[in-house]
């Protein structure tokens, strides 16, 4: 790596850095173009730097920080330094230090993906020393081999190509009804390189971290609780919607439940729930998440498919409700051939591994791969090979999640079914709900408050351009009555510069005084501000979103005119909260007057 060797020797001088960091700009253009860019694992625009370093270690990734500090110092010349991925699971400025950059300020990426190791078990303590960098995917993957399983019930993120890293800082969470739902909570210590490049060894850090964004420095290395590994029983329900708060109070206080996550499809009535128990480590089942992994054949129709909707503004072709009916029966969890859960157990409960259930891959089921090369044929299980590919390539999938308090679920669900009454045809997403308990962090998603995160996915096509996608205006309006009504914590990774920045209401202030703890954390561990996306800086200014022709179907912000919409719609109020405004097609609009 002759760009990281070069920059080692400059670390250890730190005042001619500035410059160097020049140079490597005019040499990164001779490298080749995948080294200035960490691509987008969601579809999002890629990071696009003139600068990416690849550290490898937590020294190198000080020695970059206190050049730079250093540099600042001496010279003045300010600098912007996130960490990052290649395939990172964000979408908006936060992620990318040159998403927005001022004129004056060196954008700095660090790219994490070589500090990816499994650095050391310690099996008295029961605990597993990691670089940040490592996915959840390799990690639950290495924890198995060591007949190990990650801490708590749930605490994976659903996509488990995140890091460790990220899914810390941005406080992303997986679902659980006895205990914590985070890493972050699991962490026995962790290493962090603050804003002058010292390198702090942080007990117990999770309260500290959580939520933090990077902004308090650069996570490197954690040391986290695990336990002996797990199998878990998980049973799917399928259900009609019409009790959907009383069911789920049941299962929470009568089923003895570990976990639980609800997908809900409102258009067609219909809800699935996942009720997660341990069960004997001898049973039979190999499950493993196949959410991200539909049959390969239906994958490859898909683009078409989202694509051909996505043009039916008006919805009368119903091509989603084919797709979303389709999916909806998918087996979420899929056991190999020979290794079904044995005939004591419900048809309708999969067994596996907690590491293998907890977070969705793109990853092939290695069990089907192989019976399927066995068998010489496609089609072994559910009429179809599993897919080399994955839903997060095959359509723009795109997760918003807020986080509400528990105690609002119930009025939540009323006021978003009155809005989705309003669709006629069936709008590209599902919702799907997360139980996660309060933690202590500042700007963690459940800071202070017990929430059920409400995460709304939307496919679209990637091919569609200027297009809104579909139902823009009954997502607009969730989006803002949740976040708005509801005080709704837009998730730190998995929502739009627009819910960060324009929306009617300020995200500081969704925090409380919490929000002011976190402030002052932040300038001690970063005196010279380095690691503040301007992004931050809005949400800490409450800033109006930046407004121009076409922001609102780019998802960049809420319209306040009809300009703001894409071609063929216009700025009106929401249907059931008028004081939230959102793009709908011109000729709905119009029948909706009628
Ligand atoms: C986000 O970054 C893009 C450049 O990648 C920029 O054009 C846009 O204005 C930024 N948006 C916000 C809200 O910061």
């Amino acid at each position: 790596m002759p760009r990281f060797l070069a920059l080692l020797a400059l670390a250890s001088l730190p005042l001619s850095l500035g410059l160097t960091i020049g140079d490597q700009d005019m040499r990164a253009g001779t490298i080749g173009q995948q080294l200035n860019t960490l691509r987008s694992g969601l579809g999002w625009h890629d990071c696009s730097c003139g600068t990416i370093l690849r550290p490898k270690h937590t020294e190198e990734v000080a020695d970059i920080v206190m050049a730079l500090y250093r540099d600042q110092q001496v010279t003045g010349q300010k600098y912007l330094v996130r960490a990052s991925s290649q395939g990172f699971m964000s979408h908006n400025n936060f992620s990318c230090a040159c998403a927005s950059v001022a004129s004056d300020t060196r954008a700095v990426m660090l790219d994490m993906s070589a500090m990816n190791k499994v650095l050391e078990f310690n099996d008295d303590r029961e605990t597993v020393t990691v670089q940040a960098g490592i996915t959840f995917e390799a990690l639950e993957r290495t924890l198995l081999e060591y007949d190990m399983s990650l801490p708590g019930v749930v605490v994976a993120p659903q996509l488990s190509g995140m890091t460790v890293g990220a899914a810390i800082v941005t406080s992303a969470h997986g679902s659980s009804l006895v205990g914590p739902a985070n890493i972050a909570a699991f962490l026995q210590s962790a290493l962090l390189v603050d804003g002058t490049g010292d390198i702090h060894t942080l007990d117990t850090p999770g309260e500290l971290l959580e939520g933090s964004l990077g902004m308090l420095g650069v996570v490197t290395e954690v040391t986290m609780y695990v336990q002996a590994k797990k199998k878990m029983a998980v049973r799917q329900i399928m259900s009609e919607d019409f009790d959907l708060v009383a069911d789920l109070r049941d299962i929470i206080d009568n089923s003895e439940a570990l976990a639980l996550d609800v997908t809900w499809n409102p258009t067609a009535g219909m809800y699935q729930a996942r009720v997660w128990h341990e069960t004997d480590a001898g049973s039979r089942g190999d499950a493993r998440n196949m959410v991200l992994q539909p049959p390969a054949d239906w994958l490859a129709a898909l683009p078409d498919r989202v694509h051909a909707d996505q043009l039916d503004a008006h919805d009368r072709e119903g091509h989603m409700c084919e797709i979303i009916g389709e999916m909806s029966h998918f087996p979420p969890f899929v056991h190999s051939p020979g290794q079904e859960p044995d005939e004591s157990t419900p048809p309708d409960t999969a067994v596996g591994w907690l590491n293998h259930m907890a977070s969705a891959s793109c990853t092939p089921h290695p069990g089907l791969a192989d019976a399927a090369k066995a068998a010489g044929a496609k089609g072994v299980l559910h009429g179809s090979a599993p897919s080399p590919s994955c839903l997060l390539g095959a359509a723009k999938w795109t997760p918003y999640e807020l986080a509400i308090h528990s105690q609002d679920f119930s009025a939540w669900l009323a006021d978003a079914r009155a809005v989705l009454r309003h669709a006629r045809g069936c709008p590209p997403f599902t919702l799907t709900f997360r139980f996660v308990g309060e933690s202590d962090a500042p700007l963690a998603l459940s800071s202070g408050r017990q929430v059920v995160a409400v995460e709304l996915s939307v496919l679209s096509s990637p091919r569609a351009g200027g297009l809104p996608p579909k139902f823009a205006r009954l997502h607009e309006e969730l989006l803002q009555m949740t976040m708005c009504k509801y005080n709704g914590r837009p998730q730190w990774a998995l929502a739009t510069n627009r819910l960060f920045r324009g929306a009617p209401c300020a995200v500081r202030d969704l925090y409380g005084s919490a929000f002011d703890k976190f402030l002052a954390q932040r300038s001690s561990y970063d005196p010279a501000a380095m690691f503040v996306p301007p992004l931050f800086e809005d949400v800490v200014e409450r800033r109006e979103a930046v407004r121009y022709p076409g922001c609102a179907a780019r998802m960049d912000c809420f319209c306040t005119a009809d300009e703001h919409c894409g071609r063929g719609h216009v700025c009106v109020p929401g249907h059931e909260f008028p004081e939230y405004r959102v793009c709908a097609p011109i000729e709905q609009q119009e029948r909706h007057e009628l």
